[in-house]
């Protein structure tokens, strides 16, 4: 057991393992969420499938148990290879790996029998909320003790990157989830709104959103076989997304009254995001500049790369649904459920993928099992989801459409039933996606071909 936990890259291996896992299992909860919408009686005998209990299951297990541990395995993988040292401790990231995951693990086992803090985003009870915690201050000794100990002297973006995420959420966790109330986790009144999407928003905008944007940082130039366009633009990329993602919460919350100010700062730095979107953009756009079809051919880049397109699509939308007078139409419905799907899964689950694909062979020292089911994944996952944005950017513009005209909600139903239909559909492909990788990732373990000691470096030092 003891020789277990030591194991080299163990944990990485296991968070990223637990990741392809849930992402199965969100998947399947997303299917009954779509199912719901098709057929409302279609589970009415079940309890543990109500609405209201699935639904936070199937979205919590895609936030925290498919993309974060994902991007957070793959992040203690290349760390210790960027610092050119191992990871200061396995044991102490396999106890992260425990707390973290008896956390995700809580959402169906407690959400199914109506156990939930009941407030988006911050569902988990109090206990799992002390193991979430618990989880990131031992990644956070972790990896600070592995820069204190690191034989490169610069510290790389991807590095930033993952060292603030864990950070950010060590602080911003506790204060959205309102752990001081450990009954409730909620504040009362208006003020909780402002608490629950201060974490809302933070959860994909300073814990997803730098784990993705690390990760790409970390494959693009290694797959472009390339060195980093300018590594003064990632820092500047970096700053901006401090100074700007931190205080624009607000725009989720536009249509309560919360004070003015707040409103209008949160909408005037949502459209200045442009800035630090563009600048990672570009940078790693010019990165793969002149070895695009190399990166393309890829099949794990192309994952990231996918991601790369899909942060375009989100951070043109994002900026445009701050505008008041877009949100007259666009909040409230199934606009916005188009661009959480684009954005968590577009962004931060093609870069988790693509990520973990690349990562994988290094970790194991084994081949990949079939770079044709990542492939196959890819084109799975991109049909489901490029057919929700249609989808659902269509039907939130009948629902927005219909409610500035005054119309009552239950006379727009019948006319989004094709919508959902085609939703549930199309869901089918993201669920086969995610179950081909997680059947590919088995494979690589049990059945990949070991790489010998020469390729196994030539890996290593790509780039
Ligand atoms: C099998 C594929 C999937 C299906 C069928 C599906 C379906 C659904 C449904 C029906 C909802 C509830 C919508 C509502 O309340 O109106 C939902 C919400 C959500 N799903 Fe999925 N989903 C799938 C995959 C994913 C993936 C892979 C992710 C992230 C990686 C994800 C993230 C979310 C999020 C964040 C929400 C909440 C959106 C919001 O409240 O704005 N889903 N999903
Ligand atoms: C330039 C960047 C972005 C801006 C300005 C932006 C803006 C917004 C706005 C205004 C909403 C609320 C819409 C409404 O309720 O009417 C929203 C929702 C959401 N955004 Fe973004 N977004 C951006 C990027 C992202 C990224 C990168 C992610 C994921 C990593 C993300 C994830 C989400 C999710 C999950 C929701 C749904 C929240 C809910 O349940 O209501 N966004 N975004």
């Amino acid at each position: 057991m003891i020789k277990f936990i030591q194991k080299p890259q163990g944990a990485s291996l296991a968070f990223m393992l637990a990741g392809a896992a849930w992402f199965v299992v969100g998947a399947l909860y997303g299917m009954v969420s779509a199912i719901h919408f098709v057929s409302p009686e279609f589970f009415s005998n079940i309890p543990a499938l109500v609405f209201g209990r699935e639904r936070p299951i199937h979205v919590n297990t895609m936030l925290y148990g498919f993309t974060g541990t994902m991007l957070i395995g793959a992040g203690l993988y290349y760390v210790p290879a960027l610092l050119r040292t191992r990871l200061w401790s396995e044991p102490l990231a396999w106890a992260g790996f425990l707390f973290w995951n008896i956390t995700i693990a809580s959402g169906p086992l407690c959400f199914s029998f109506g156990y939930t803090q009941g407030r988006e985003y911050s569902e988990y009870v109090f206990w799992a909320d002390v193991s979430l915690v618990f989880a990131v201050l031992c990644l956070i000794v972790d990896v600070v003790m592995t820069i204190a100990h690191r034989r490169e002297k610069q510290l790389y973006v991807s590095v930033w990157y993952l060292v603030a995420a864990l950070l950010w959420t060590a602080c911003n966790y506790p204060l959205g989830n309102v752990m001081w109330h450990p009954s409730t986790g909620a504040m009362p009144g208006l003020i909780d709104s402002l608490f629950l999407w201060f974490w809302g928003h933070n959860l994909p905008g300073l814990l997803i959103t730098p784990l993705a944007t690390g990760a790409a940082y970390f494959v693009i130039p290694r797959a472009a076989r390339a060195p980093l366009n300018s590594h003064t633009l990632s820092l500047a990329g970096f700053w901006f997304l401090v100074a700007l993602y931190t205080h624009i919460g607000g725009h989720h919350v536009l249509q309560s009254p919360i004070p003015n100010w707040l409103k209008t700062v949160s909408v005037v730095d949502s459209v200045a995001m442009i800035v630090p979107v563009s600048i990672v953009v570009l940078n790693l756009w010019l990165t793969a500049r002149f070895f695009g079809g190399r990166v393309w051919s890829d099949p794990a880049a192309r994952l990231v790369m996918g991601g790369i397109v899909w942060y375009i699509v989100t951070c043109v939308q994002g900026p445009l649904q701050s505008l008041p007078f877009m949100q007259r139409v666009t909040h409230f419905n199934n606009w916005t459920i188009g661009h959480a799907h684009i954005a968590m899964l577009g962004f931060g689950g093609y870069i988790a993928l693509g990520t973990m694909w690349h990562v994988i062979p290094l970790v194991t020292g084994k081949s990949l099992y079939s770079e044709k089911l990542v492939s196959l994944q890819f084109g799975l996952i991109t049909v489901g989801l490029t057919g929700f944005f249609v989808v659902l950017t269509i039907a939130g513009l009948i629902q927005g459409g219909a409610w500035h005209n005054g119309e009552t909600v239950y006379r727009v139903l019948p006319e989004l039933a094709p919508y959902f239909i085609c939703r549930a559909a199309l869901g089918i492909f993201i669920l086969t996606g995610a179950l081909v990788g997680l059947y590919n990732l088995a494979m690589t373990l049990w059945r990949g071909e070991e790489l010998s000691a020469e390729e196994l470096q030539r890996a290593e030092e790509a780039a």
